[in-house]
């Protein structure tokens, strides 16, 4: 059976690179939210470009969730019906730790929009790619900027802080993996915690 694996992170801890590192050696679709799909790739020039200007947080959410739920249709579910593993950069863990706790929305309300959108799709297993919101900063390549990499250190604290809070809440799904040390070793990790996870 078909594993659906989410890599989870704040901003720099390299989760694109290691994402494509772990689809490759598992032969996994690789895909990502926002984006996957036509229309969720659409969102996401939306919600990210600095020139959509003030987003209030709640489009902001519905537009993570319409991108989820156009990518679990299109995309997620049939390649897990082909039997195929999926290893997706960002899911709903993002929803709860940006849109929950940085921007406050209520998480009751996010819990029960994100279980709609998702049509009640849960990932396997999450890994957590932990780094300090500095360390983050620093890695960040030169270039523009997107809406959230403008976001102040206390919002990308308080991401970090409840990422770190989901997954202490559900040990079994969510893994932590060290994100300061080399793309080697943090591969490596992930690989590990991936290893024995059955869907
Ligand atoms: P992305 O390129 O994945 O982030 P990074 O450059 O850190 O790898 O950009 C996606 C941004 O969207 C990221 O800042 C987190 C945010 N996001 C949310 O706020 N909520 C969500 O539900 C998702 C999927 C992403």
């Amino acid at each position: 059976m078909a594993r659906f694996i989410v890599l989870e992170g704040g901003e720099g801890a390299g989760k694109s690179t290691q994402a494509s590192l772990l689809a490759a050696s598992l032969s996994a679709v690789l895909t990502r939210e926002p984006g996957g799909t036509a229309v969720g790739e659409a969102l996401r020039r939306l919600v990210l470009d600095n020139s959509s200007g003030h987003l209030v947080d709640r489009a902001e959410t519905l537009l993570m969730l319409a991108a989820r739920a156009q990518h679990v249709a299109e995309v997620i579910e049939p390649a897990l019906a082909r039997g195929q593993d999926v290893v997706c950069d960002r899911y709903s863990g993002s929803t709860f730790a940006y849109q929950g706790f940085g921007r406050g929305l209520p998480m009751g309300d996010l819990l029960c929009l994100d279980e709609w959108a998702s049509g009640g799709r849960r990932p396997d297993v999450v890994i957590l790619l932990d780094l300090a919101v500095a360390d983050g900063r620093r890695r960040r390549p030169c270039g523009p900027r997107d809406r959230f990499e403008h976001e102040e250190d206390e919002f990308l604290e308080r991401v970090r802080a409840g990422f770190n809070e989901l997954a202490a809440a559900d040990p079994v799904r969510w893994r932590v993996v060290d994100a300061a040390t080399s793309i080697e070793d943090v591969a490596a990790a992930v690989l590990r915690a991936v290893g024995d996870v059955a869907p």
